[in-house]
């Protein structure tokens, strides 16, 4: 699935597939799992499923918390528990609280439930359809929570073909997307974030630019973590400026005695992505305001 995530060839005619198969789809299970990334919670949505769900329950997982600022990921878990919304924070990779899932279905379908048991149908198998944009962690987490084996179930008639059910236990199934569900690149800051974090090529924009772009959040939120990695105490105002000169504490210098700002802004990407700079979120609650 993660094949999805260098390619940036979104068409609006790949979402609206995608939309239609979910639509389909949707009828067939209990609840739904949205998988959304703890360092941007906003830009991993796809800001139409709320309206494919209806009336669906919903749990949204937090994956990639290992990454996020565990602070701000305790104020968006109470962010959605504010909203009715069951939110679990998960590291799909570890699998660090994907415990958690099984037991929180259980709680928002018990009315459910208890309609199986009070109709003598308490066997009846709980589906949960898997929803994320690619490369949010759809597949690990299926991984962990249904087994190496991902023991798959066979396709059910009136089901579309090709629908990948796997079983967690004899209680409860989970559908994974059917389609790719884009994010929607509808703001720039989105398309941003999306690059920053990996979730899309950043060759969509400019290296720099976005590692300047990376600065600015850092600053404003993560500075110590930006000191005690690259020994700057201080960063100009001036984003260009601030890449330089974590660029020259690293030595990347060419001729003349410039900085090779390329250089040093993938490196800082990479650090970012790759965690070294310490756990960040992109996004807080206030993102949404
Ligand atoms: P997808 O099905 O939604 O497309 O995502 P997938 O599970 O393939 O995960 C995409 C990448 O994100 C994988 O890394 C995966 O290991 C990583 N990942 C998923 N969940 C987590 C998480 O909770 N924490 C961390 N740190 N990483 C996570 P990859 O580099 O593509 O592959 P690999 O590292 O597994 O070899």
């Amino acid at each position: 699935m993660s094949d999805n995530s260098a390619n940036i060839n979104w068409f609006p005619g790949h979402m609206t597939k995608a939309k239609r198969k979910i639509a389909e789809q949707i009828t067939l299970v209990d609840a739904v799992a949205e998988i959304l990334d703890a360092r941007i919670p906003v830009s991993s949505q796809n800001p139409d499923l709320p309206e494919l769900i209806g009336n669906k329950p919903h749990i949204v997982l937090l994956n990639k918390c290992d990454m996020a600022d565990p602070k701000v990921t305790r104020d968006w878990i109470s962010y959605y528990k504010d909203r009715g919304v069951v939110a679990i924070a998960v590291d799909s990779k570890s699998g660090a609280g994907v415990g958690e899932f099984k037991p929180q279905v259980l709680t928002v379908l018990s009315d459910k439930l208890k309609k199986y048991e009070e109709k003598g149908m308490s066997g009846k198998k709980l589906r949960v359809m898997v929803v994320g944009i690619p490369n949010v962690g759809k597949s690990s987490f299926i991984n962990h929570l249904a087994g190496k084996s991902k023991a798959k179930v066979e396709n059910r008639p009136g089901v579309t073909r090709g629908n990948q059910w796997y079983a967690v236990d004899e209680k409860l199934e989970l559908l994974d997307t059917p389609g790719v569900l884009w994010p929607k690149f509808d703001s720039k800051t989105v398309g941003e974030h999306l690059a920053m974090t990996g979730a899309v090529a950043d060759r969509i924009l400019d290296t720099e630019f976005l590692a300047m772009r990376l600065i600015e959040i850092l600053k404003a939120g993560y500075m110590p973590l930006i000191t005690s990695r690259y020994g700057v105490e201080e960063l100009s105002d001036d984003c260009y400026e601030a890449l330089c000169a974590v660029g020259k504490k690293r030595g990347m210098m060419i001729r003349g005695g410039e900085v090779d700002t390329l250089r040093a802004a993938n490196m800082l990407l990479e650090e970012f992505r790759n965690c070294k700079l310490g756990r960040i979120t992109l996004e807080g609650i206030d993102f949404c305001a």
